[in-house]
């Protein structure tokens, strides 16, 4: 199967600003010449469309979960963005409740059959398997978070739950799924509350519990955005909480920068005109478009990366 770039963006709290961060990242890639697709897979809410501009989409990824569409190409919707497509969630108003997880990797990897250069997923609020799933199944993990106690406290369990979800997942392949199933549980008998703890009793067992622990920490390194920074305490939040996972979970998470409050933003949200076209030189797109262009150089090794930098003229 080839590879393809699948950014999810999710982070626990609603409100802080997924949507603004998936649909721009999105424009953004699409202005750099690449074939995007914009996946909305907020179940309860989807919202892009509106935002886009695109009338209410009769047909989502419900219609091909309940294989109403077999081919997925069949789910894109054009947008006024040269580059730019939209599959929308559910149908309006209809909340696809737990999808099985073999229906969920059935849509991803028909997702990256797709024709295109990046997809990125707009995930909903909470911690739902559904969203928790999604945002693991994706290539690229990216949290939103803002500076306020309410948003932290969401992403922290967002972290926490995303992580043991994982651990739950890859434990099957390691024939360690019995081993791990009771100590997930909560009110666990094992103290296994955070993600530190799960480390560390894996680690104890020693043999291919360690080699698991260790290859699962690998693998789980989300990155993190702050969004409506209004102080400058408030930029701290970032470094603090990147500090605050390695020192409490033993997680490694990448801190990718913070994009300031402005009514631009939600002002652009009122006309229904995407920041990134209506006000691309504004403080939050240039702070995005940094993100962006670091994320992309995360994703890129080697050769390829030293053909990113001199497009990007870093
Ligand atoms: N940096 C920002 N400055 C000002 N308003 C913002 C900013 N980011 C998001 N908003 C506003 O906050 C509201 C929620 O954003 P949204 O992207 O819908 O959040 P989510 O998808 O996480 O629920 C929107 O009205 C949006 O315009
Ligand atoms: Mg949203």
């Amino acid at each position: 199967m080839e590879q393809k770039n699948i950014w999810a963006i999710g982070g626990g709290k609603g409100g802080v600003g997924k949507s603004f961060v998936a649909g721009n990242l999105g424009i953004l890639l699409a202005q750099k010449g690449y074939n995007v697709i914009l996946a909305d897979l907020d179940l309860g809410g989807a919202n892009l469309h509106t935002w886009l501009g695109v009338n209410s989409p009769t047909k989502g990824l419900s219609d091909f979960i309940e294989r109403e569409i077999l081919n997925i190409e069949k789910l894109l919707i054009p947008t006024k963005i040269p580059g730019l497509s939209l599959i929308s969630g559910a149908k309006d108003g209809v909340e696809i409740a737990n999808l099985k997880h073999t229906q969920k990797r059935r849509f991803l990897s028909a997702l990256r059959g797709l024709d295109a250069d990046y997809i990125v997923i707009d995930l909903g609020a909470g911690s739902s398997y559904n969203t928790v799933d999604f945002f693991l199944l994706a290539d690229s993990q990216i949290i939103v978070v803002i500076p306020e106690p309410t948003s932290i406290e969401n992403a922290y369990r967002f972290i926490k739950n995303s992580f043991f979800r994982q651990i739950f997942h890859n434990s099957k392949n390691y024939g360690l799924k019995s081993v791990v199933t009771p100590i997930l549980h909560k009110d666990n008998s094992y103290n296994v509350n955070t993600p530190k703890e799960l480390i560390d009793y894996l680690n104890k067992l020693g043999g291919s519990a360690t080699v698991f622990i260790e290859e699962q920490l690998q693998l789980f390194k989300p990155k993190m955005i702050l969004n409506q920074v209004r102080t400058e305490r408030g930029q701290l939040v970032g470094p603090a909480m990147k500090a605050a996972c390695s020192k409490y979970f033993n997680l490694n998470i990448k801190f990718m920068g913070y994009i300031a409050e402005d009514e631009s933003v939600w002002k652009s949200v009122l006309d229904r005109k995407p920041l990134a076209v209506a006000h691309p030189d504004g403080v939050p797109i240039q702070q995005l478009k940094k993100i962006c262009a670091d994320i992309l150089l995360e994703e890129t090794d080697g050769a390829a990366k030293n053909n990113l930098l001199s497009q990007l003229a870093l």
